[in-house]
């Protein structure tokens, strides 16, 4: 990733050259910010909670077994909701203010740990991150377009499911129809773009192409329901993939 980085007294002719911060670095700036106003808002809520009725729609959890990553999990809305239907749950996030907010809400509540825990880490799908667990669901709700490389995350999670496991993604896109009324205009503000890499949503064939690469099978891809974004209208889908067997 290129980051340059210019010293004082440094001359250079090409001075007009602004300077972008990763996509990694401006999202862990933007949540670790609003880390602490997010579980009031109904409107995450809400959203997070539709996320994780649908998953539990395309996936038989088991509340006795299951053993999920809920990966950019922010403070934690998603693994709230799928809580009561797993065994445990490990939510990952690069935002050390929203894992903080997870982890105290989760001792608010009187949770173990080993049920519900979040940890603050950059994950590369390497032997030795998070003590070697591979989990029978990676789940991930409205965070894709937020990801510079989708192929390179999805086969970096693809890396921590088990055998059989499955990938439960969440996101936004548009309809043809809704593309159409839209004009010329983001489905995330371009005030947003520091943040979103992909901000008009991603695509049906973009998270296919992803999920083949990470040697994800049996992809399945729905469109959930009509979704309103910072006042743009898109739509809720959901993408999942199996690990192959061995
Ligand atoms: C919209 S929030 C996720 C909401 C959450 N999944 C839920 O359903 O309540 C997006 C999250 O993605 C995280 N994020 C962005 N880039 C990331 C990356 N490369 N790795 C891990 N987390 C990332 C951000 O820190 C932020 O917490």
């Amino acid at each position: 990733m290129a980051h340059h980085h210019h010293h004082e007294g440094h001359h250079h002719h090409e001075q007009t050259h602004v300077e972008h911060k990763d996509y990694v670095t401006s999202n862990k700036e933007h949540f670790d910010a609003q880390a602490t106003s997010v579980a009031d808002n109904p409107i995450w809520v809400e959203l997070a909670r539709r996320c994780a009725q649908n998953m539990l729609d395309v996936y038989p959890f088991n509340e006795e077994s299951t053993i999920v990553m809920d990966f950019a999990c922010n403070v934690g809305l998603l693994s709230r909701a799928l809580a009561p239907h797993a065994k445990s749950i490990v939510g990952v996030d690069i935002s050390q203010k929203s894992v903080d907010v997870y982890n105290d809400t989760v001792s608010k509540q009187g949770l173990n740990p080993d049920e519900m825990r979040a940890v603050c880490v950059e994950l590369k799908g390497e032997a030795g991150e998070l003590d070697d667990l591979k989990f029978d669901v990676v789940a991930c709700a409205s965070s894709y377009h937020h990801f510079a490389s989708i192929d390179d995350i999805t086969r970096m999670l693809a890396f921590f499911l088990k055998p059989g496991g499955v990938l439960l993604v969440t996101d936004f896109t548009r309809t043809e129809a809704q593309k159409a009324s839209a004009g010329s205009s983001a489905l995330i503000d371009e005030k947003y773009s520091h943040l979103v890499p992909h901000t008009n949503g991603m695509t049906e064939e973009g998270l296919r192409k992803a999920f083949d690469g990470a040697g994800l099978t049996s992809f399945e891809f729905k469109h959930l329901s009509t979704l309103t974004l910072h006042g743009a209208e898109g739509t809720l889908f959901l993408a999942k993939g199996v690990k192959p067997s061995i």
